[in-house]
């Protein structure tokens, strides 16, 4: 039997933790555990509800055949990011699905639900500008995901 996992389009509910005005109120540590179904930083900075000006990319329209794909997030030109949340989710859900493999410095991998590495974030407050991470989806998942 073969599986297909089509990704979603990159319709994006953006995770938003965007200190780049003043990268002193981010976690430095990178996002608590308790931000992974709300995705929001619990820190005083509000949520930013207008679109985005970030965006989430991902390297092909499916995963290939090790069932892997490349995520990339990044800014704006002349704008950079220091704190993010990034995960997988199948439509309707809040919860995480599938697991990061190959992440760059400056972040790490962070458990989400009971789904080892499931979510990235940051590990310094380091000025970020592009992302690339590689997501690896359950071996026994058919369906979309949209990665937020
Ligand atoms: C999670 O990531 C760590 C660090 O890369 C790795 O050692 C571990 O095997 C991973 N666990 C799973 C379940 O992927």
């Amino acid at each position: 039997m073969t599986f297909h996992r089509a990704m979603d389009k990159l319709s994006l509910l953006l995770f938003i933790f965007l200190r780049c005005l003043n990268p002193n109120l981010g976690y430095k540590a990178g996002a608590p555990t308790f931000a992974c179904k709300t995705m929001t930083p619990g820190h005083g900075v509000p949520t930013q509800t207008s679109a985005s000006p970030y965006t989430i990319q991902t390297g092909a329209e499916e995963v290939d055949d090790a069932g892997r794909i490349l995520v990339t997030l990044s800014s704006p030109p002349l704008q950079f990011f220091t704190g993010f949340l990034v995960q997988a989710r199948t439509p309707e859900s809040d919860e995480a699905i599938g697991s990061f493999v190959q992440i760059p410095r400056n972040t790490q991998l962070l458990n989400c639900g009971t789904q080892a590495n499931s979510s990235v974030t940051q590990s310094t407050n380091a000025r970020k500008t592009n992302i690339e991470m590689e997501w690896e989806s359950p071996p026994d998942y058919e369906g979309s995901v949209t990665f937020v």
